[in-house]
């Protein structure tokens, strides 16, 4: 089993991170096989809207660090994306991956009900961090990423929050989220 890993924060203990990297050693306990990248260590511009992958090409043709991410996710079985909350939303390096996968839709997408390119069956695990503790707050985000990678073929996919963590390590003392992030990642690598 492979997953790919995308951390989204720019902390390199960030909370989300903390998360999905203990969901990672868990996984990779349990046989699967890990990639990570942190979008934050990357170079690489949001999606162009030239159009190439829906006219000339199957793929991104900007030739940039997210080529190897999105070539990566291609064969992944598991995709886990943390990001924090800021500003209401995901972090503009997670939207600025998010808004290259439009690439893995095909040309005619709008009237094709298998819309993308990217084999079906594939599990998103989606860790998002934020400070503010009340968890009606921010609850809209993952619905919203959620049916854009159900078009992807992504299902039953997991939510994982952490909320009420504001500094690098605050979710260090949250054992209930921890313990979340290892159940989930047995429950879904178990035998992987
Ligand atoms: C630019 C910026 C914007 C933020 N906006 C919000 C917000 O809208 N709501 C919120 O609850 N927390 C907000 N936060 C706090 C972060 O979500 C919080 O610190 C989170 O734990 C960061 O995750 P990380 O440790 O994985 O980087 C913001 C932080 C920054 C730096």
């Amino acid at each position: 089993m492979k997953i790919v890993c995308v951390l989204g924060s720019p902390r390199p203990r960030g909370n989300s991170t903390t998360i999905a990297r203990l969901f990672c050693e868990t996984a990779e306990k349990n046989g699967a096989q890990v990639r990570v990248f942190t979008l934050s260590k990357l170079e690489y511009r949001g999606c162009q809207a030239c159009m190439t992958c829906k006219t000339k090409l199957d793929r991104c043709a900007l030739k940039d660090d997210m080529a190897e991410v999105l070539e990566a996710v291609r064969e992944a079985d598991i995709l886990v994306l943390a990001t924090p909350v800021y500003y209401g939303d995901i972090s503009s390096q997670m939207k600025g991956f998010i808004d290259r996968t439009y690439s893995y839709l095909s040309s005619d997408f709008h009237d094709n009900p298998n819309r993308s390119r990217l084999k079906p069956g594939k599990r998103l695990v989606f860790i998002q961090t934020q400070g503010n503790p009340d968890e009606k707050s921010f609850a809209d985000i993952f619905p919203r990423y959620d049916y854009f990678f159900k078009w992807h073929g992504f299902t039953d996919n997991i939510l994982i929050r952490g909320c009420g963590l504001m500094e690098p390590g605050d979710v260090d003392r949250r054992i209930e989220i921890l313990g979340e992030a290892e159940n989930a990642a047995d429950i879904l690598t178990m035998n992987a």
